[in-house]
């Protein structure tokens, strides 16, 4: 990219939200992987880097949260901020306070929002309301930020993205979603692997598919493990049951009975694929513990990069 537009660029993400990948484009979205990588180098190297001293991130949970609340509490604290952990059942937000209204107070006193919620339309509500960048920790339909860190992640591992191929076998989630937005726009190959009535979103599946059509990626939506994974490079899986999903776990136990990734079914994947899963993860279920915590599994370098791919968006955004 010629030095203008990079700086243009640069200029542009000032200020923006960062509630779904779809909303970036494929230049912007590798420029912040890129960013990334540098961040943690400089962390790495014990080198200062804090362009964010005096702000405040404000994180509201309305879910659990291991990863997504420390490594944004650490990021924005080594950025030199501060962040500030706000459960729904302390804020008022819990007992009914509108959205919007929570939106435009705390832009009053904070300068960027991260929030984990339900409804993807509550974050849209809320960054409607904010004047400041509201960044998704996850909703049910989008969990941009971890996708930041997984393809950080598999760049890292395998010196390129263009032109991979990844298998997300499991349940049609916010995970899926937001892995086949942004393989559609880094030009990745994507195929899932979804049991009747737990496919994902058709909307995101036809707006991932035009992305990819510009960037020569593909994305392939089927019914069946073996096919999806077949010389797979990256072998990607999901809890059956995602927060706010426990009560039909047993239910999905059946349905997703021959989706597990386990020993037989990554024979048919690369030699050399990497396993990655966005945790927390039930061995025994989704995967086998040997598959997990066997040679081709990265999931703790994923689950480091959670923190700087976020650090990268902080920086970008704030
Ligand atoms: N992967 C992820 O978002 O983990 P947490 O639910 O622990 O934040
Ligand atoms: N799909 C999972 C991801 C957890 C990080 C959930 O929403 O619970």
């Amino acid at each position: 990219m010629a030095e203008a537009t990079m700086e243009e660029m640069i200029a542009s993400l000032k200020g923006r939200d960062f509630l779904a990948l779809d909303d970036y484009t494929p230049e912007e979205l590798l420029y912040l992987i890129d960013l990334a990588i540098d961040l943690k180098k400089k962390q790495k190297a014990g080198e200062v880097y804090q362009p964010l001293k005096g702000k405040t991130l404000g994180m509201i949970f309305e879910k659990s949260s291991t990863r997504t609340r420390v490594s944004f509490e650490v990021g924005m604290y080594q950025l030199g901020g501060h962040a500030l952990f706000l459960s729904k059942n302390d804020l008022q937000l819990g007992r009914g306070e509108p959205v919007w209204d929570t939106a435009q107070v705390m832009s009053r006193y904070l300068d960027g929002i991260m929030i984990r919620t339900f409804e993807h339309r509550r974050i849209i509500e809320l960054a409607r309301g904010a004047t400041i960048p509201v960044i998704n920790g996850l909703t049910d339909l989008e969990h941009p930020c971890q996708v930041m860190a997984d393809y950080q992640t598999v760049l890292e591992h395998k010196g390129r993205l263009k032109g991979l191929k990844i298998a997300y076998i499991g349940d049609g989630n916010n995970m899926v979603h937001s892995l086949m937005m942004g393989a559609a726009k880094l030009g990745m190959h994507i195929s899932v692997a979804s049991p009747e009535g737990y496919m994902p979103n058709a909307e995101v599946h036809r707006a991932s598919k035009e992305n990819a059509a510009r960037t020569g990626g593909s994305v392939y939506v089927c019914q069946d493990p073996k096919e999806a994974i077949a010389d797979a490079d990256v072998v990607y899986t999901d809890v059956w049951a995602s927060m706010g999903f426990e009560e039909e776990q047993q239910e999905r136990e059946k349905a997703f009975r021959n989706f597990q990734v386990n020993e037989d079914l990554v024979k048919y994947a690369k030699k050399d694929y990497l396993f990655l899963h966005c945790l927390p993860a039930h061995r025994g279920e989704e995967v086998s513990e040997g598959v997990i915590d066997g040679p081709n599994s990265i999931i703790f370098d994923q689950a480091e990069n959670r923190l700087h791919a976020q650090k990268a968006i902080m920086a970008a955004l704030m």
